[in-house]
């Protein structure tokens, strides 16, 4: 397994979440590096050898692989589980492309909106769009998700019913982000919908998709829908709490991204809401900041962040959110793979800082 001096390596987290069980651990680890070589094979065969260079950029580097984990834990639930003796080798499910497409079809997201925030840096390493620009970032995504929809198709009619959907949803939560809330909206309402789309709908998807291959209950695969909303939704308020608080050697990505470029993240919606006597000089700062070099009055911004409590508010948000993810999961059968639920709803918790 790779390691990584960064604190969210990929490798760690199906061996932290599944303390206790060692056979499930094993075929955990497994599954994902099964689901990784799928990938690297995949841009590999690529016909052409730019498409396979840039299609293939992040699946090498960092990246904590939470969809495929989360598929492979889906795919617990059903009878045609793959076994502790044989976890993968014959895996007439299919779980492990199930892990892959999830995978896919994120990557391709990560591409975007990349260039969406004009970012330089993903996974620790040069973003597509930094390394090779916008228009071949743009279109390396699109290949990659016109081969999630070909995978999807020899995976059969309910995988390509739900990656239709959540490639949808995914792209409908990015739009609604750029466009932003119409002044009839509540802003709070509008950032709940663009992260149930842009983020939620693909976790909550990879555990459907794992559960359904495996043949699971249709309450448990509901169940399991569910679970993922809610803990996709915390994720994402994760992800906007470590934009201010982490640093880039943590999360590989550029810190204060959201800041620099007017990205409504939770934070600062919580902070602008309401008149806190910081909200002026809050929006001063961040409309500068958008304005101008990025950087600029950042650190101020962070401080005030900090200072005004909207950062501990989201921290409440996101752990009401958990709490709702939780709920969800006691309805699953007793067992290893609810117990993975229950440590991931702890996994996030603990990287809010
Ligand atoms: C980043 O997801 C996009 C969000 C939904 C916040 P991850 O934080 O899971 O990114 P990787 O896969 O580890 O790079
Ligand atoms: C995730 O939201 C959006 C995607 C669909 C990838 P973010 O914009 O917060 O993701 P990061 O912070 O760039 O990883
Ligand atoms: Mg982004
Ligand atoms: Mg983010």
């Amino acid at each position: 397994m790779v390691a990584s001096a960064r604190t969210e390596p990929r490798g760690s987290m199906a061996m932290e979440l599944t303390f206790g069980d060692p056979a499930l651990t094993a075929r955990l680890e497994r599954g994902m590096d099964a689901s990784e070589e799928w990938l690297r094979a995949l841009a590999a065969g690529a016909q052409d050898p730019r498409v396979a260079e840039v299609a293939g950029h992040l699946f090498g580097p960092g990246g904590k692989r939470l969809r495929p984990l989360l598929a492979l834990v889906g795919a617990e639930f059903g009878d045609r589980a793959p076994s502790s003796t044989d976890p993968y080798a014959t895996d007439p499910s299919r779980a492990v492309e199930a892990a892959a497409l999830a995978e896919l079809v994120h990557v391709a997201s990560l591409y975007h909106d990349d260039v969406m925030d004009q970012a330089h840096t993903r996974r620790g390493v040069p973003s597509v769009n930094a390394r090779w620009g916008n228009t071949t970032a743009v279109l390396a995504g699109n290949w990659l998700l016109s081969k999630a929809a070909q995978l999807a198709a020899e995976l059969g009619p309910e995988t390509i019913r739900l990656q239709s959907k959540v490639t949808n949803r995914l792209i409908m939560g990015q739009i609604r982000e750029l466009v932003g809330p119409s002044d009839e909206d509540d802003p709070l309402s509008h950032y709940f919908t663009v992260v149930a789309g842009k983020s939620a709908a693909l976790i909550s998807m990879a555990l459907q998709l794992g559960a359904v291959r495996t043949g699971a209950p249709e309450h448990v695969v509901q169940t399991l829908a569910e679970y993922g909303e809610h803990l996709g939704i915390a994720f994402q308020i994760s992800d906007d709490i470590l934009d201010i608080t982490s640093t880039s050697e943590v999360s590989g990505k550029e810190q204060g991204k959201d800041l620099a470029i007017g990205v409504a993240s939770l934070p600062v919606l919580l902070a602008l809401a309401d008149e806190r006597p910081e909200a002026g000089e809050l929006r001063t700062l961040l409309t500068a900041a958008t304005a101008g070099p990025e950087g600029a009055g950042l650190p101020r911004a962070v401080a005030l962040l900090h200072r005004c409590g909207a950062l501990a508010e989201a921290r409440t948000v996101m752990h009401a959110r958990l709490l709702r993810a939780r709920t969800a999961a006691n309805g699953l059968p007793d067992g290893p793979a609810t117990r993975v639920l229950h440590a991931l709803c702890d996994f996030v918790a603990r990287r809010d800082h």
